[in-house]
């Protein structure tokens, strides 16, 4: 809804169409009824219930990982996750410069000395890790980039890593998202190694709410001896019972993955053609960020999108290409008519700009795909 009329929304992160999943909002209602609204206590006192435990070991089976840590949310996972590599002898961090803020504010809440490297550059990452040596090193990179839906090159980073490094993936947008299944990034690079510690939000892609990290046994357990797992109230077991029923949909319902593939591809082809999405039109992730003009003519387009009967968000968040852009994003349920009708009013749009506006952004894309 925007002003109290029904548009289609191309913005936020429920790409599966799972927040709203009728079997999904069910099974919170029923885990409402059942287990109240809150657990109200860490799970290390009286906080843990069923619903907790099941979904961790039902998503350790999903990525196929020895354990889940299941924690309150995404920005909590990574501050976890930290904490528990910091536990286990780990003295550094190095982070892709673009990588998501609770990144840095998770090492430096660890206590883990900070670097970054080169945004996506295994080369950088192996000069900033030379300087660090003997040190265990975490490094640190979004799977998929939040702001502009770039797959980080997760193979090479790897290739980079000592044996007791370890490469912590954000993988709030690529669960679900990107691999076979929607198992998210890492399967999607095709690597498969115990040094890498999966974290992820459960609000985005799996449209309900919690966070995870995912490793090995030993890295797990220093997980949980963690103050962000220990001294915090987990998701509501209603919650936890909803997500359990978000990745039986998933699991089941291997079209609407496909959907969403299907979904993206046209999206990020209508956008070339239109010569707007400058670079990531090779990229199979539903996210797109792009810029049009100055601020004021992006606030007209908005605006005019908007009257159109689409929602494009013009936002401001860290790790874009401008400081304000669009950040589109596709989602499993987007119906045919919705997304040409979409790509019909942006055309129609577009044709009024005035010719250096266009000029500029076919350059971009010229530059993009350079
Ligand atoms: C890459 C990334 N990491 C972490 C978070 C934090 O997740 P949460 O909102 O579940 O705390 C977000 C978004 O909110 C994100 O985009």
């Amino acid at each position: 809804m925007a002003d109290g009329r029904r548009v289609v929304s191309f913005g936020g992160c429920n790409y599966l169409a799972l927040a709203n999943h009728p079997a999904v909002v069910r099974a919170v209602r029923d885990g409402l009824d059942r287990f109240g609204l809150s657990s109200t206590a860490s799970r290390e006192t009286t906080g843990n219930a069923a619903p907790h435990e099941l979904l961790e070991h039902g998503l350790a089976d999903f990525l196929r990982v020895e354990r889940v840590l299941l924690v309150p949310d995404g920005y909590l996972a990574n501050i976890a996750a930290c904490q528990g590599l910091a536990r286990s002898g780990l003295s550094c961090a190095i982070i892709d410069e673009r990588g998501h803020p609770s990144l840095v504010d998770a090492a430096r809440t660890a206590g883990l000395g900070v670097g970054t490297f080169a945004h996506a550059d295994p080369r950088s990452l192996v000069r900033a890790l030379d300087a660090l040596r003997p040190g265990r090193v975490v490094v640190m990179t979004d799977g998929v980039f939040t702001a502009d839906g770039e797959p980080a090159p997760i193979a090479d980073l790897l290739e980079a890593l000592g044996p007791a490094d370890r490469l912590l993936v954000d993988d709030c947008h690529g669960l679900g998202v990107l691999g076979p299944a929607g198992r998210g990034s890492v399967p999607h690079a095709g690597v498969h190694d115990p040094r890498i510690v999966v974290t992820s939000s459960l609000a985005k892609g799996i449209g309900c709410a919690g966070g995870i990290v995912a490793g090995t046994e030993t890295d797990i357990d220093h997980c949980r001896a963690a103050s962000a797992y220990i001294c915090t109230t987990p998701i509501a077991p209603a919650m936890a019972q909803g997500t359990r029923a978000a990745l039986r949909v998933l699991i089941a319902e291997p079209a609407r993955l496909d959907r969403l593939r299907d979904n993206t591809a046209r999206v990020r082809a209508g956008l070339h053609n239109l010569t707007v999405l400058a670079k990531g039109n090779l990229w199979n992730t539903p996210i797109a960020a792009f810029t049009l003009g100055d601020l004021a003519t992006m606030e007209r387009t908005e605006k005019e999108l908007l009257d159109a009967g689409y929602r494009v968000p013009l936002i401001r968040y860290p790790g874009g290409p401008a400081e304000a852009y669009f950040r589109l994003s596709v989602n499993a349920e987007h119906t045919d008519t919705q997304i040409n009708g979409f790509l019909r009013a942006f055309r129609a749009i577009l044709a009024h700009r005035p010719t250096t506006v266009t000029a500029r952004v076919r350059q971009e894309v010229a530059d993009g795909l350079a």
